[in-house]
């Protein structure tokens, strides 16, 4: 049976990213990032995939989604809608990684949302994750950490599960 998992790390107005870029960059958000989806595929917008410093990432079946039919990357598995990138998933476990794009459309889809909660808010935000309904999901966990030299903000990881209808 097939999993389909979101991660992302919003700030506490929902907004992930900015210019194209993230929010901020924090080593323990990567790390945790980097432990929750290797092995895994992953299933991303092709603007979210160009914003990687170094890409595709290792470890894991990078799957793009792109309307230019001409597109492609090196060991990458190009999708040309939501539905294409998902049948194409080799795990049974695929993580949707953005952005507000692919977010959007995918979260009906969504069964388990990692998410980083960054206590900080940023005006000059310009990509959000969609509005979540609470009512529709069960926090299943929540590991609090303080900010330090290598990590500027306080953050939450919170694991929350679909409520079963
Ligand atoms: N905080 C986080 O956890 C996190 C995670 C990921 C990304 N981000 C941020 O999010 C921002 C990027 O988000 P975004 O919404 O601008 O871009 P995106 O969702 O990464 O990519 C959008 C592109 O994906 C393709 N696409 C999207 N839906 C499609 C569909 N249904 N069928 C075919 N192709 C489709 C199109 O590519 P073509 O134009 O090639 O057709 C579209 O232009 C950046 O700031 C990034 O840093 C944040």
């Amino acid at each position: 049976m097939r999993s389909i998992q979101a991660i992302v790390a919003i700030d506490e107005n929902g907004a992930i990213g900015r210019q194209g870029d993230l929010l901020c960059h924090m080593p323990a958000d990567m790390k945790h990032f980097k432990e929750v989806t290797m092995g895994h595929s992953i299933v991303m917008g092709r603007k979210t995939f160009e914003s990687f410093p170094r890409r595709p990432l290792p470890g894991r079946q990078n799957i793009v989604i792109t309307r230019n039919a001409d597109w492609q990357y090196p060991g990458v598995t190009v999708a040309h809608s939501l539905e294409e990138a998902i049948a194409a998933a080799d795990t049974d476990t695929v993580f949707i990684i953005g952005g507000a794009q692919v977010y959007a459309e995918a979260l009906p889809l969504v069964g388990v949302l990692h998410l980083t909660l960054i206590h900080a808010r940023w005006a000059s935000a310009d990509a959000f994750f969609p509005p979540l309904n609470m009512e529709e999901w069960e926090e299943v966990s929540r590991e609090h950490h303080a900010s330090d030299h290598r990590n500027a903000y306080e953050f939450d990881f919170i694991t929350l599960k679909r409520r079963s209808l």
